[in-house]
């Protein structure tokens, strides 16, 4: 059997409603009581903070709040959190919300108690020491953050830059989809392709493929790809919805360990230079990329393709090409936008995406097939 390291959040809680009960949940297992909540302003004005704040306090937790987190977190506004983290004597930090929000109450936990300085933990392996206790509770299914030990932070004007330490993955993850009713539409189709992106990367990478992540890959594909469209078209289905967090849950746990390629090393630049979010810029790229990478995946894709209830006969090829046409239906019932041009990107900017995506080495040398500059203009070219 091939050797192989596989690493994942120690514990998980899934359940409907638990947020609700996150102060009993917690106080059997942390000492800390002086806790730091990291979320987003509308999550705290929509009303639906309250219920997870009453159950602290009744558990004994003094709380603080930062709700000033946005999507692609600049650095500026980790500091922050960190900053208020230690006014506070914060002992816990509790990340609740989408990506944005756990990666940087990932951050806050690390930095909050350590003289490193940011600037210095970027990169692979950087963070030095232990973090505060970290509980991470996603709004989102899509990145799956709440099991991965990245955190993504926006440095400069179109860069971003990502943390990769074991000590980001959080000691505990709380998966409650009734959380997840209520995100729109387009975000929650846009998630939960990026989930699929993550599930299909993973299977196929070059770097790190293992028994334990192709399991988990392929178990979140089935499950995202039956029940993805049910989800988009009605948002406040319990079942899909608790589906879809699941199976983004799964995905991040196997991409965790088996590194994402093109179409993640291809979206970046979508989102650096267009503030197109992270799931939808995968959504654009990811058909793409699956044509692009048959010639060397194609077996793969043909496995993969069983367990989204592609058709099953015919040669490699003809299952590779059933893999991705089902692929394809399944973005079409999501209903996200499917071109770059229908999201304002200007056919001029494709040579200068193409030039940037090559600065995405890590994730480029996890792809089945060599991606070159002229390469990845033929993707953007296709995808607009
Ligand atoms: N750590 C990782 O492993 C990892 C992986 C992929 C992406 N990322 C990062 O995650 C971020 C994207 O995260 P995301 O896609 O989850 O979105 P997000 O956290 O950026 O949130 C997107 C929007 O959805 C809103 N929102 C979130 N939950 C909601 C809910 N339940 N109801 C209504 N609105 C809600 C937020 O206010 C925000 O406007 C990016 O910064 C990306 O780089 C991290
Ligand atoms: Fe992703």
């Amino acid at each position: 059997m091939t050797s192989f390291t596989f690493e994942t959040t120690p514990a998980l809680i899934n359940a409907w409603g638990a947020a609700g009960e996150l102060g009993s949940l917690l106080a059997g297992r942390f000492s800390a009581r002086t806790a730091l909540i990291v979320t987003f302003a509308s999550f705290v004005r929509s009303g639906r903070l309250d219920p997870i704040l009453a159950s602290l306090h009744d558990a004994g937790f003094e709380t603080q709040v930062f709700d000033r987190v946005v999507a692609d977190p600049p650095e500026a506004l980790v500091m922050e959190a960190v900053d208020l983290a230690r006014q506070s004597g914060t002992n816990i930090v509790l990340g609740v919300g989408g990506g944005s929000s756990l990666d940087t109450a990932k951050l806050v936990a690390v930095l909050a108690g350590s003289r490193q300085p940011i600037g210095e933990i970027y990169g692979i392996g950087k963070v030095r020491g232990a973090r505060l206790p970290l509980v991470l509770v996603p709004t989102t299914a899509g990145t799956g953050s709440e099991v991965t030990a990245i955190s993504i932070v926006t440095t400069g004007e179109s860069t971003k830059m990502g943390v990769v330490a074991p000590q980001l993955y959080p000691d505990l993850a709380v998966l409650d989809a009734e959380l997840t009713v209520g995100l729109p539409k387009v975000h929650t189709a846009a998630g939960g392709i990026d989930a699929m992106v993550h599930a299909i990367e993973a299977y196929t990478t070059r770097h790190k493929k293992n028994p334990l992540s192709d399991l988990l890959a392929v178990e979140a594909l089935r499950i995202l790809a039956a029940n993805l469209a049910t989800v988009c078209h009605d948002g406040a289905d319990r079942r899909a919805r608790e589906a879809v967090l699941y199976g983004s849950t799964l995905a991040g746990q196997a991409f965790a360990n088996a590194p994402v390629g093109a179409v993640h090393a291809l979206a970046y630049p979508l989102g650096g230079h267009f503030h197109i979010s992270h799931g939808l810029s995968n959504a654009l790229m990811l058909v793409p990329v699956l044509r692009f990478n048959a010639s060397a995946a194609a077996p793969l894709y043909a496995e993969l393709g069983e367990a989204i209830g592609a058709a099953t006969s015919g040669d490699i090829a003809e299952r590779a090409a059933a893999f991705i046409r089902t692929i394809e239906t399944i973005i079409e019932s999501a209903g996200a936008p499917r071109r770059l041009g229908d999201v304002g990107v200007p056919r001029k900017a494709l040579p200068m995406l193409a030039a940037d995506a090559m600065k995405q080495t890590r994730l480029l040398g996890n792809n089945p097939v060599d991606v070159d500059e002229r390469d990845a203009l033929r993707l953007y070219e296709e995808a607009f």
